[in-house]
């Protein structure tokens, strides 16, 4: 069994948390390797709902390894909170593993997010606010503050001091608020620390364990490939590498551990924050996927942009991360909607035609969507269970979309439960013997 990279190919919210936890059943480790709590899912399992934005889905299979990988940023304070509740609900966490040098959200990155996006005024890039881009930009400066760091109050009470130390100017408005008191905040991480020594290990030594043993190993992936810090809509992007290479060093693993790279994508498109989306539909379609799609963020329950499925993007998503299989989801939210359009290429200012997804940050913003236009179905598709049962032009779709790409489709969602994930011949052979 394989290495699988699962990542999104869009701009985040596919359905990864669903493929994932699906895959995670069979799987030996499930291992997240970037991004933070602005990443979010919901799972349902026998009727009760969980949402996680941390900690892999895949803890519910009891004793399943599930690791936060180094690339990980963690705000302890989500994710104590979110081992706290799995406990309240009998959740087993022997499982649970969280990369020693995973770098910490620290109440100061929560703050200047807060504060830089202020500043930016209309050019907000609209961040969760999780304090996910100060927490990357101290670890690139090396002032971040690790996992391990919570283990000693020397090192960690030096450490905070010398990361903020740098930041007084833009932090002087908050500069008498209690949360950023030196002792007070060296205290209260130490708290954390003790609450999550337990589960603070040396990951990359699991991931070559499970790999060599033959096992299967989902690196799972957060946000989606237009919002990679190099290859997304920069500078609207999140703060780290969402392409599937990016599971390397976010995992402590090389190259050739990733055999398989599976790109999940909705049926359509949708974005949350700002910044461009060339086949956005805004009118009364786009507010009709909205609500029939439930496009509603897991993590700041914002109201997604949506739009017509963007072949341009989904093309360069495919190159940027080598994918090997493509997963469509929420397939059953364009049931009724006939004629379907597919964005083919990108139509700019003065008759300019882009087959290919544009560089330059000024023509992404001014090009829209050029269409193919397709039959779409009516028939209620949530119940099909193989691909064969899918009407025809719900077929069709599918094989323009897998032609157009190169890349087969692996999995096709009807609807939100697990068994409305269609796995079709081109899973093997991580399709599991009764799918
Ligand atoms: P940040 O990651 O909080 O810094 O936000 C940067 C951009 O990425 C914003 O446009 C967010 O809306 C977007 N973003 C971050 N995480 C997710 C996600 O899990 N799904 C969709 N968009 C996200």
């Amino acid at each position: 069994m394989p290495g699988v990279v699962i990542v999104g190919a869009q701009w985040g919210d596919e359905g990864k948390g669903k493929v994932v936890d699906l895959l995670a059943e069979q799987a030996d480790l499930v291992i997240r390797f970037q991004g933070g709590n602005n990443a979010g899912h919901t799972i349902v399992r026998e009727g009760e709902t969980f949402k996680f934005h941390l900690i892999p889905s895949g803890i519910l299979y009891p004793g399943k390894l599930c690791a936060i990988g180094n690339g990980v940023v963690v705000d302890p304070v989500v994710l104590t909170q979110e081992i706290d509740e799995l406990r309240r609900r009998r959740v087993d966490l022997r499982g649970l593993r969280i990369s020693a040098n995973a770098h910490l959200i620290m109440p100061y990155h929560k703050l200047l997010d807060q504060e830089g996006e202020a500043k930016l005024g209309k050019l907000q890039i609209g961040t969760t606010r999780r304090g996910i881009g100060p927490c990357y930009a101290d670890k690139a400066a090396r002032l971040g503050i690790r996992m391990q760091d919570l283990l000693d109050e020397n090192i960690l009470r030096k450490k905070i001091y010398a990361a903020m130390e740098p930041k007084r100017l833009m932090l002087r408005p908050y500069a008498k608020s209690p949360e950023l008191d030196l002792h007070t905040m060296t205290e209260e991480y130490r708290t954390h620390g003790h609450r999550l020594e337990q589960f603070i290990a040396d990951t990359p030594p699991i991931a070559w364990r499970a790999l060599d043993e033959g096992g299967l190993v989902v690196f799972e992936g957060a946000q989606g490939a237009l919002l990679d810090i190099d290859h997304g809509t920069y500078p609207f992007v999140t703060s780290s590498n969402t392409v599937a290479a990016a599971a390397g060093p976010g995992a402590g693993v090389g190259p050739g551990a990733l055999d398989e790279v599976w790109g999940i994508a909705k049926a359509y498109t949708t974005r949350v924050g700002a910044g461009p989306f060339p086949t956005e539909l805004e009118g009364p379609l786009g507010d009709q996927i909205r609500e029939s799609g439930g496009e509603f963020g897991t993590t700041t329950g914002r109201a997604r942009r949506t739009g017509w499925l963007d072949l341009v993007a989904l093309k360069y998503a495919a190159r940027i991360n080598g994918l090997t299989g493509l997963v469509v989801t929420k397939l059953d939210v364009l049931t009724g909607i006939d004629p379907l359009h597919i964005g083919v290429r990108y139509l700019g200012p003065e008759g300019a035609t882009f087959d290919d997804f544009p560089y330059h940050q000024s023509i992404v913003h001014r090009v829209h969507g050029d269409y193919v236009e397709l039959p779409g179905w009516h028939e209620d598709i949530r119940g099909c269970r193989s691909v064969d049962e899918l009407p025809a032009n719900a077929q069709a779709y599918l094989d323009y979309i897998a032609e157009s790409l190169g890349v087969p489709v692996v999995m096709i969602g009807v609807g939100p439960g697990r068994e409305q994930m269609i796995w079709t011949e081109a899973a093997e052979p991580l399709r599991p013997a009764a799918a």
